[in-house]
């Protein structure tokens, strides 16, 4: 079974960290994070803008380390789980690949396209699986949606709009999040969920034409964003932001109309998917239970026992990610659609 370290346990960490300690697919052996109190035997629980459990995590049975190479020194693992902030992944990435361990990491995968091909080579030359939590792929509501798409059902796509906003996150330690030099802004934070799964169902657009505001940020905007992927033969557009008040309820849905219809799913609605078909009445597809997080790691945690390497969500997925997302930047801030 995968012996299993998880680094980084602010907000996301603490997600992971409770889906490691419910799992039967690895051995969940050791947690790190610089702040000792975040891996205190008995740790206080943070909440993010998804919610949170107010559970306190239980430590007390793991190795518990405060520096990531006193981890790699000491802790036998076979795979390290990165939840830091971004501006240290494609670091810590390498370190880990480079002392032969299996990485999955949070998603952005990186700041910039030069350190995610870094990683990329690294992940080669170690010959270990590099596998960056691009969750909405892996989300039950849009694998229905990429199913529909794949196999016709949906007929000819003639638009499709994606939608994903937040209140301001307010949790992150030393408040590295609202910094768009360290995080990237919304733009590449929270909104590249949808650029990702976009990009995977469609490819690279050829080009994208974006606006963007800033409510806190400084520099490119990057706070709201809306973008129009130029495919040549539908029309496709997304908006991503978190600059909402601290009232506004976390939001992420989607259209996509089809020859056969739309379907339409809001976490805001309930049932968050139907189906309108031209022909007939609406209905609620069947939707897998389960969230995203947990079923990335199954799924990666599967490769790795069976050796296989992951072929949903490639490394050289992510990094298209985040090159359109810059690309995105790069538009709205010449005001000019940019070719891809
Ligand atoms: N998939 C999603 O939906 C989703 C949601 C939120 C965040 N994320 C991603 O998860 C990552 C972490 O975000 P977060 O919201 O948990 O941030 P956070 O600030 O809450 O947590 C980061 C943690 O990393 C720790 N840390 C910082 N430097 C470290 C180091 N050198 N060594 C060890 N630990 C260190 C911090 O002390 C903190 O506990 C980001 O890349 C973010 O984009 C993903």
């Amino acid at each position: 079974m995968t012996r299993l370290a998880l680094v980084g346990l602010g907000f996301m960490g603490q997600t992971h960290f409770r889906l490691h300690q419910a799992s039967p697919d690895v051995e969940f052996v050791t947690v790190c994070d610089k702040l000792p109190a975040r891996v205190a035997p008995q740790t206080v629980s943070l909440a993010g803008n998804i919610g949170g459990d107010p559970t306190p995590l239980d430590m007390s049975a793991l190795q518990r380390f405060t520096s990531l190479d006193d981890l790699l020194v000491s802790a036998e693992v076979d795979c390290v789980d990165i939840c830091t902030p971004t501006y240290l992944h494609a670091e810590q990435a390498i370190r880990c690949l480079e002392a032969g361990k299996h990485v999955i990491c949070e998603k952005p995968m990186a700041l910039n396209v030069e350190e995610g091909q870094r990683m990329i080579d690294a992940a080669r030359a170690a010959g270990k699986f590099l596998f960056i939590g691009q969750c909405i792929r892996f989300w039950p509501a849009y694998e229905v949606l990429a199913r529909l798409v794949a196999d016709g059902s949906l007929g000819r796509i003639i638009s499709a709009k994606f939608t994903r906003l937040s209140a301001t996150p307010g949790w992150s330690e030393n408040g590295w999040l609202l910094d768009s030099c360290l995080s990237g802004g919304a733009l590449l934070d929270l909104h590249i969920h949808d650029v990702d799964f976009i990009a995977s169902l469609w490819g690279l657009p050829p080009a994208v034409s974006t606006t963007a505001s800033n409510r806190f940020s400084t520099g490119d905007p990057v706070d709201h964003v809306f973008t129009e992927y130029l495919y040549d033969d539908f029309a496709c557009v997304a908006e991503g932001g978190w600059a909402m008040p601290g009232g506004f309820p976390f939001q992420m849905a989607f259209q996509v109309l089809g020859e056969k219809g739309v379907l339409d799913f809001s976490t805001q609605q309930d049932p968050a998917l139907v189906f309108y078909p031209f022909d007939g009445d609406k209905y609620a597809p069947e939707v897998e239970p389960g969230v995203g997080y947990a079923r990335e790691m199954e799924y990666f945690f599967s490769c790795i026992a069976s050796n296989q390497s992951p072929t949903r969500v490639t490394p050289e997925d992510a990094l298209r990610s985040v090159r359109l997302c810059l690309a995105e930047r790069e538009s709205a801030a010449i005001g000019l659609a940019v070719d891809l």
